[in-house]
């Protein structure tokens, strides 16, 4: 099969566009014959050798943990799906080696679900890992609807997501980003505010009386201002702050998830969310897609095309 691959870590210039094995299929693994595959920062972090610490990686390494796709085979004891079913996946395995960055992956069923009919296969692709981070820290903090919550960088990939996550269970939500993208976060059912010196009194002028959750979806020290405009008993929860379990708040790091997948799905085939597509790149152009995904102006989700 064709993959973007590398020998070892490095700047997206270490990826070259190759031939590798096909992968072997687990008993509990489908191998998906890849439409689509969804571009996350993550996915630069670990080429970069960020996750060594936390994850065993083996060369040479397919990046990439988003997919949606068609079951081309199925592991022994699957009985779950069928060859042409069409899924999507957050396949974050245990070890790091066999990513989605190419023409066809093995995925275990713990990590996939049926794809919504109403995404596209780009839009698709772009909704698992953000769309499960945004849904598992939305439960974490136990937003409900009523509250009132705070998202900081709602125009990213998890942001985009999370605003239509939280307004689809009825909380009012303010979302940051820069000017250029309040009207998309309007779009998507959010008040917009600008990020930045001033921050909370932006915020406190729309809601003089506090948040109930913040959902902290960029990192650089926002936890803090959140926790200023909290109300009594309100919550924070962070993506991207390391220092937000000393602060009181909840670190969420995002784990595969069919069910919450398939609620995703359930979401958007009811018309409540959608994905929107910052940017799309064929498979071979994965270091252009990685390095746009870089420089953290995405507004939704940049996408691999791969068949
Ligand atoms: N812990 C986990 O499980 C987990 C899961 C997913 C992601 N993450 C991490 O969470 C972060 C966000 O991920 P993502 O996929 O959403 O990234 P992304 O799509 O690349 O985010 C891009 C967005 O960030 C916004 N932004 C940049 N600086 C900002 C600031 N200071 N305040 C508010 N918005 C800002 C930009 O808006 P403007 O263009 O308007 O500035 C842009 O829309 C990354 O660090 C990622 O690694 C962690």
């Amino acid at each position: 099969m064709k993959a973007i691959s590398t020998e070892r870590y490095g700047d997206p210039e270490v990826l070259t566009y190759t031939d590798l094995p096909d992968p072997k299929v687990a008993p509990d693994s489908v191998l998906i014959r890849v439409r689509a595959a969804g571009v996350n920062p993550v996915d630069w972090k670990a080429l970069a050798g960020y996750l060594d610490p936390m994850l065993n990686v083996h060369f040479p390494l397919i990046p990439g943990w988003d997919v949606a796709g068609v079951v081309e085979a199925v592991g022994v004891d699957v009985p779950e799906y069928e060859v042409g079913d069409e899924v999507i996946g957050y396949v974050r395995k245990d070890d790091l080696q066999h990513g989605t960055y190419a023409e066809l992956v093995a995925a275990p069923v713990r990590t996939l679900a049926r794809k919504p009919a109403s995404l596209s296969w780009q839009q698709a692709a772009g909704l698992p890992l953000a769309g499960l981070t945004a849904y598992q820290a939305a439960d974490r903090v136990g937003a409900e609807a009523g509250e009132t919550a705070l998202v900081h960088a709602a125009a990213g990939g998890v942001g985009s997501l999370g605003v239509q996550i939280l307004v689809a269970r009825g909380l009012r939500v303010i979302g940051t980003a820069s000017e250029r993208n309040h009207d998309f976060l309007r779009s998507l059912g959010a008040e917009p505010v600008t990020y930045g010196d001033g921050l909370a009194d932006r915020v406190r002028a729309l809601a003089p009386d506090g948040v109930d959750v913040a959902l902290d979806f960029v990192g650089g020290g926002v936890v803090d201002v959140s926790q200023e405009l909290l109300k009594d008993r309100g919550r924070v929860a962070s993506i991207a702050d390391g220092e937000v379990k000393e602060k009181g708040g909840h670190l969420v790091w995002v784990r595969p998830d069919s069910d919450r997948l398939t609620a995703l799905g359930a979401l958007a085939d009811a018309g409540k969310l959608t994905v929107a597509v910052d940017a799309v790149y064929p498979l071979s152009e994965a270091p252009e897609a990685l390095r746009r995904s870089m420089a953290g102006r995405a507004r939704g989700k940049i996408v691999l095309e791969v068949s």
